[in-house]
């Protein structure tokens, strides 16, 4: 795996080098490139010395000069990895990084260790992924890249923030760990993603029903997760429901809010209708609704 090779390099890189891509960090977060000189001069070190730097950095792919070294260095995605696992292994939240867990659209989940012993997930945003071949051949790569970066920390900062309230109200998702920049980590769950699942220990019902508490209780917490799906929703080996993956939540007071809870609640039922042939009422989307919009009206 690549993240494998900025491990090495966050193991191998010196303070000075870090402190050379905290620098392009800044610049890219702000969409633009970082320019030696100005490397140089912000850091009080000497051109051929930040030059070397440089080469070191981007030997290890974790800083790019889109445009010529001249024109400036932007960070790559690998470079704010390195930045939040140099963080995170320094402040004692990790001790090692292993394999991969899963790979999403948005996203790549390894499993980690803290230096308690506990395995832990951590999920490292890559917004915009899917667009980079579009992106790599624009003239504009510093401030596009830049607003993927940005947005990467924004999603595991909405996560993070998600996973708190929920977590704080009883609900079966991943318990916070930290967050570093776009790198969350949370609780392991030992499982597999419904989607996957062919054939269940419990009676599907029984996880349907699990699964609208939960979208109940949440609407109760305040979040709506919008993007509800058998693809977020992990079974543990007791074959008991977690909601994973929770970035793009948002509050009941938002203007759409009851369009996505709607469709949250519809995916989650006509998944179980599909897959394990339930049969449900006609009114029972609407019925649940009813009763969700009901228990989270204002006093
Ligand atoms: N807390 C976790 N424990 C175990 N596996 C996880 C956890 N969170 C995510 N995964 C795995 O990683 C995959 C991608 O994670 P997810 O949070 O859904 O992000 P995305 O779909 O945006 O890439 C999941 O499908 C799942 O296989
Ligand atoms: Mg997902």
């Amino acid at each position: 795996m690549e993240l494998a090779r900025t491990l090495r390099a966050v193991e191998e890189l010196s303070d000075r080098h870090f402190n050379v891509l905290r620098a392009i960090e800044r610049s890219s977060l702000r969409g633009s490139a970082a320019l030696p000189e100005a490397i140089s001069r912000d850091l009080g070190l000497s051109g051929d010395y930040v030059a070397k730097l440089l080469k070191d950095l981007h030997g290890a792919s974790l800083v790019w000069a889109p445009h010529g070294r001249a024109q400036g260095y932007v960070l790559n995605y690998a470079g704010l990895d390195a930045l939040a696992l140099r963080t995170m292994l320094r402040r004692g939240i990790l001790a090692s990084v292993g394999g991969a867990l899963g790979v999403g659209k948005e996203a790549d989940v390894y499993e980690a260790v803290t230096p308690e012993g506990e395995r832990v997930s951590l999920k490292l945003y890559r917004a915009g992924r899917t667009s980079m071949t579009r992106y790599r051949r624009t003239r504009e790569i510093p401030s596009e890249l830049g607003s993927y970066l940005a947005a990467s920390v924004r999603f595991a900062s909405n996560e993070i923030s998600a996973l708190r309230t929920l977590s704080a109200a009883g609900l079966p998702v991943p318990r916070p760990v930290y967050r570093n920049r776009h790198a969350v980590v949370a609780q392991l769950i030992e499982g597999r993603l419904l989607v996957r699942v062919r054939s269940v220990q419990r009676p599907p019902e029984l996880i349907l029903e699990e699964l609208l508490k939960s979208i109940k209780d949440a609407y109760e917490a305040g979040v709506i997760h919008r993007d509800l799906s058998a693809y977020n929703v992990m079974l543990d080996q007791e074959g008991r429901p977690w909601i994973i993956d929770w970035p793009q939540w948002v509050g009941r007071d938002h203007p759409n809010a009851e369009f996505y809870l709607r469709r949250d609640v519809q995916n989650v039922v006509y998944f179980f209708v599909r897959r394990y042939h339930l049969e449900v009422p006609p009114t029972m989307v609407e019925d649940f609704l009813s009763s969700v919009l009901q228990s989270g009206a204002p006093q």
